[in-house]
């Protein structure tokens, strides 16, 4: 098809019709065309990354299950998962009937005037699902969203003496202006005022925030992710948590659990800080809510914290939801994928591939010491760490990928995922702040095969050593660049 030509004339001042594109002809856009209207109106910059590894020559059709099914009808067998939102596979049938229904009823959408008896629903279920008094329920659309509602909630409730907030290093909570500020990002955070009421320690030192607390009684709120995802599926080790919410209690501290990435079933359990038996203050979930089809993000609050900070009439609409908080498919949406996660016993899933995954990838592990260096992580949410290369590469080929991009020098993480892509259809993620790790966060509906499939993919790539992946990424990917 051909592309319209964009802005030929200003229709705004002439009151022309402008010329748009339709949903059937957005549909046959070729490659090369949604790259050029990428560059021109989203962002020209990231394009760069999407073809230095070889994304940017794919468009998807359609997807079902754990698959993204191209144009040129290949199958790529999802291990990224979105980051953890693509926890019940693409499409799931129940979800899209789910969705279906609501449509054909013409069932209310937007529940701003009138209470929603969706949303009132699922914040039921949460609070059903949540342990200990974690009852009260704020609906939004995103994960950032969320966590700034349980900054909020935990500012308000604490009051102006006590609300400095501590924050871990190496965290993601997200790019929101709030949160952005317990983001522990240099490039994120870039030149942006941010909050300067905060206190920052390392992951998983108790030690360092016992000394915190003990000494600045300004601090009230402790936000973490319960297993860092953006800083490389990093756990905090055995007994921090439970230590963490003694030190919290003592000193009159609100804990917030950042689960949008780990909770949800994707550990095996609902939320991750279930292993240790504790229940934080505040919690957050995003990603997978909204059941893989919907944009849904909920912050969950115990009860006392919440009727302290908005439960009067007078304060009740201080952070209400906003505008598409609680829309009704979104809710129906998460409705549907909460029951779907405990009829299919996805859970339970993610623990019996999670540790058949960990324990083929630790047998690799040891039959590539040279390449990789630790796996990790929990269920279905793994880190594989591989071995810096900056040090090890041959000289020429180092001066080559440097051309490419100085940020592939040390890592073998792009070419491996490039090349897993490429050549076997499989897709995983990388990570944020250590290049050198590769995420992998399949949806919940992952069979014993398709580890199976995964495992040998990744092993072909591997057997071809540090010169076999970096040449054959430069003559299969790089070559194609364009
Ligand atoms: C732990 C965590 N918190 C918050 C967010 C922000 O979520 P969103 O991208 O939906 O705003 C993310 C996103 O990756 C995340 O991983």
């Amino acid at each position: 098809m051909s592309m319209p030509a964009f802005k030929p004339e200003d229709t705004a001042m002439t009151g022309a019709r402008p010329q748009l594109i339709s949903v059937e002809a957005a549909k046959q856009l070729d490659a090369g065309q949604v790259k050029e209207l990428f560059a021109a109106h989203l962002n020209p910059g990231q394009l760069h990354f999407l073809k230095l590894l070889g994304f940017d020559r794919i468009l998807v059709d359609r997807a079902e299950g754990m698959h993204y099914i191209t144009r040129d009808g290949r199958r790529i067998l999802d291990f990224f998962g979105g980051f953890c939102s693509v926890a019940f596979g693409h499409n799931h049938p129940r979800i899209i009937a789910a969705r279906q229904k609501f449509q054909d009823e013409n069932r209310h959408e937007i529940c701003m005037a009138f209470m929603s008896q969706y949303a009132a629903a699922l914040a039921k279920n949460l609070a059903t699902i949540a342990p200990g008094n974690l009852d009260m329920v704020f609906l939004g659309s995103t994960g950032s969203e969320a966590m700034e509602a349980a900054l909020k909630v935990a500012e308000q409730a604490q009051g102006p003496a006590k609300s400095k907030i501590l924050h871990a290093a190496n965290s993601f909570h997200g790019k929101t202006k709030g949160v952005l500020s317990v983001t522990d990002s240099t490039l994120y955070q870039s030149q942006f005022k941010l909050v300067e009421n905060r206190i920052k320690v390392p992951f998983g030192n108790i030690e360092a925030v016992r000394l915190a607390l003990e000494s600045d009684p300004a601090i009230g709120i402790v936000v973490m992710e319960t297993i860092q995802g953006g800083g490389g599926i990093v756990e905090a080790p055995e007994g921090f948590w439970r230590e963490l919410r003694a030190l919290c209690d003592k000193h009159g501290v609100l804990w917030i659990a950042d689960e949008v990435q780990c909770g949800l079933g994707r550990t095996g359990q609902f939320f991750a800080f279930e292993r240790d038996g504790v229940v934080p203050d505040v919690t957050a979930l995003a990603k997978a809510l909204g059941g893989s089809k919907a944009a849904m993000g909920a912050m969950i609050a115990r009860r006392e914290v919440y009727m302290k900070a908005y439960g009067k009439p007078k304060t009740a609409l201080i952070h209400a939801q906003a505008t598409f908080g609680g829309m009704g498919e979104a809710c129906v949406s998460a409705i549907e994928a909460l029951n779907v996660l405990y009829d299919e016993d996805l859970m339970g899933n993610a623990r019996r591939q999670g540790d058949y995954l960990i324990e083929r990838l630790n047998g690799l592990r040891a039959k590539y010491p040279t390449l990789l260096k630790e796996i990790r992580g929990r269920g279905l949410m793994i880190g594989v760490e591989f071995q810096d290369i900056s040090e090890t590469m041959p000289f020429g080929l180092k001066h080559m990928v440097a051309l490419l991009d100085d940020k592939l020098k040390g890592s073998l993480c792009g070419f491996v995922g490039a090349l897993l892509l490429k050549e076997h259809d499989v897709l995983v993620a990388f990570t944020e702040y250590n290049r050198n790790v590769i995420r992998l966060e399949p949806p919940l509906i992952v069979t014993r095969e398709q580890c199976d499939e995964f495992i040998s993919a990744l092993d072909e790539v591997l057997s071809r050593g540090v010169t076999g992946i970096v040449t054959g990424y430069l003559r299969k990917v790089a070559a194609a660049k364009g």
